[in-house]
C-alpha cells in the first residue's frame, strides 16, 4: 500500500497488523445482519437506497454478451436489477450468510462467488463492468481493492462505485440526527444487532469524501474519474475506466 491508500488505512486506525482483526469484525457484523439487512436498509434509507441502486443499474446499462460483477454484492439486489438473458451477473462476497439470503429469495440469473475484493477470484481483463454498492467502505485494504478491480476490467471496462459520501453542510444537522441517533436504534430494535449499526455509522464517518475518493481511484490506475451526488451528497456514484 502507498501514498494515500496508506493514508487511509491509517485514518481507518488500521495497520496491516489489525487488518486481519478488522476482517474478522466486518464477517461478524455482516453475518449478523444477513437476515435482516434489506429490511434496515428500507428503514434506515425510508426507500431512498432503492432509488440511489436503481440509478446507478440506468448508469450501469449492461448490454448482451457481457460480464458484470457486483462487488460486495450481499445479497444480490443490485445484481437482480442486472440480471438479464445473454449477459453473465456475478456477485462476489465473502459472507455466505449475506449470499444465502439472496439464493433464498430465489435470485435468478445471477452467480454467487465467495471472494473478497483485496483478491477477487477472477482472471485478468475479463470483467466489462463493475459494479460495487457500499462495500467499498468495508475493505481492509481499499488501495488493493481498487488496484484488484483495475486488473480484473479489461480495457475500456468501467467500475461504478455508489457509496456514502459527505453530505451538503445545510442539510448536516438533520443528517447527523439520523445516524446517530435513529441509525443505531434501528438496529437494536430491528436488526437486534445494534454494535453493527455503530459500526455503520463510523465507517460512514471515516470514509472519504467525494474528492478524496475520486483522487484514490486515480491513485489506482483509473481514468476519465467522475462522480455523481445523490440526495444533497448523503451518497456519490464514482465512475472510473481502465
Ligand atoms: C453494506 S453491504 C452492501 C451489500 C450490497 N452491495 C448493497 O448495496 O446492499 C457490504 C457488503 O460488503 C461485503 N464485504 C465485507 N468485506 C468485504 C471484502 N473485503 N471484500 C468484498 N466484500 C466485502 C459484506 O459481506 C457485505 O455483503
Amino acid at each position: 500500500m502507498s501514498g494515500k491508500g496508506e493514508q487511509l488505512s491509517q485514518t481507518f486506525g488500521c495497520s496491516r497488523v489489525d487488518e486481519q482483526e478488522r476482517e474478522k469484525k466486518i464477517r461478524a457484523v455482516f453475518k449478523a445482519v444477513a437476515p435482516r439487512y434489506d429490511l434496515m436498509n428500507d428503514m434506515m434509507s425510508f426507500g431512498i437506497h432503492r432509488l440511489w441502486k436503481r440509478r446507478l443499474v440506468n448508469m450501469v446499462a449492461p448490454q448482451t454478451g457481457e460480464v458484470v460483477v457486483d462487488l460486495a454484492g450481499g445479497t444480490g439486489d443490485i445484481a437482480e436489477k442486472m440480471a438479464a438473458k445473454g449477459r453473465s451477473i456475478i456477485v462476489i462476497d465473502p459472507s455466505k450468510e449475506m449470499m444465502a439470503e439472496g439464493e433464498r429469495r430465489g435470485i435468478k440469473g445471477v452467480e454467487f462467488r465467495v471472494g473478497t475484493g483485496e483478491s477477487i477470484p477472477l482472471s485478468d481483463q475479463s470483467v466489462d463492468r463493475l459494479t460495487i454498492s457500499f462495500g467499498i467502505r468495508n475493505m481492509t485494504n481499499m488501495g488493493q481493492a481498487l488496484r484488484e478491480i483495475n486488473r480484473v476490467l479489461k480495457p475500456g471496462g468501467k467500475m461504478y462505485c455508489l457509496e456514502f459520501s459527505r453530505p451538503h453542510w445545510l442539510i448536516k444537522p438533520l443528517y447527523d440526527l439520523h445516524s446517530f441517533y435513529l441509525i443505531p436504534r434501528l438496529g437494536a430494535w430491528i436488526a437486534k444487532a445494534p454494535i453493527a449499526y455503530n459500526y455503520l455509522v463510523e465507517s460512514i464517518r471515516r470514509f472519504p469524501d467525494q474528492k478524496e475518493m475520486k483522487g484514490l481511484m486515480e491513485e489506482a490506475g483509473f481514468t476519465n474519474v467522475s462522480y455523481r451526488n445523490l440526495t444533497f451528497g448523503i451518497a456519490a456514484i464514482h465512475i472510473g475506466e481502465k
